[in-house]
């Protein structure tokens, strides 16, 4: 059986659930801000040590503005709200993205960070102004800076990885997607080498303990061979 040690998942369907409903797209944002607290909860008590949750990229600023500033202000809160019950959530949480350009949740960001890290709980990754390509670029950058400066000599897997903004946190071993969009949208590139993807067709608000406990058996039943062949082959 295969260990799902990094689940990482693509919070996609919040606007069409919304809309499925009569509701304006912001309350399907309310919606999965909510189940993110759930789907937290659940995947602890199954023992999976790291949860990344892609919650805004950097083309997502191409929506309407009354949409990004509802989003905006939700991550806020949400914030506040892991700021404060941190110590009984017990989650070290993280952001990933280009923090550049996040304004005033930065300093949050960076106090829920330090606040948070020595916990012993689920290793919560949150995907904020996160596209995998400006990683990328990042990491290049800092990588030529570095050679220029004498401070590195060989680039390799191991050092570049070093660069990026998932630093620290293995590979995810499976990327889920919800609401039936079968593609990346610029989430994770490298690190998803080796992943296994699995794309269900509920709406994010809507993927419950159930739709875990699925997910987690189609990934059980996956055989991943790393590119080398199967003993009984
Ligand atoms: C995911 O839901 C949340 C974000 C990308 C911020 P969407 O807002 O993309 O919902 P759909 O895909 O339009 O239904
Ligand atoms: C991907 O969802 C980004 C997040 C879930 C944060 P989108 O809804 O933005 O992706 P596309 O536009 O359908 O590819
Ligand atoms: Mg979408």
């Amino acid at each position: 059986m295969n260990t799902l040690n990094h689940l990482a998942i693509i919070l996609d369907g919040n606007g069409r659930w919304a809309k499925s409903k009569g509701l304006p797209r912001k309350a399907g944002h309310v919606a999965g801000a909510k189940n993110v607290e759930t789907i937290c909860r659940a995947v602890h008590k199954r023992g999976i040590k790291y949860l990344t949750v892609y919650a805004f990229s950097t083309e997502n600023w191409n929506r309407p503005e009354d949409e990004v500033s509802a989003i905006m202000k939700l991550f806020d809160s949400y914030l506040d709200t892991c700021i404060k019950d941190c110590e009984k959530n017990n989650m070290v949480i993280r952001l990933i993205g280009d923090r550049s350009g996040i304004g005033k949740l930065l300093p949050k960001v960076e106090l829920l960070e330090e606040k948070s890290k020595n916990n012993t709980g689920l290793n919560l990754t949150i995907a904020i102004n996160y596209g995998s390509r400006n990683e990328i670029c990042h990491a290049a950058e800092k990588i030529a800076e570095d050679y220029k400066a004498g401070k590195i000599s060989e680039i390799n897997d191991e050092l570049f990885s070093d660069y990026l903004y998932t630093k620290d946190i293995p590979d995810p071993d499976l990327i889920l997607r919800t609401s039936g969009e079968q593609r990346l949208s610029n989430f994770l590139l490298w690190q998803a080498a080796y992943s296994e993807f699995l794309f269900v067709e509920k709406p994010w608000p809507d993927f419950d303990e159930k739709e875990l406990d699925k997910a987690i058996e189609a990934y059980n039943n996956r055989d991943r061979r790393y590119g080398k062949i199967k003993e009984d082959n």
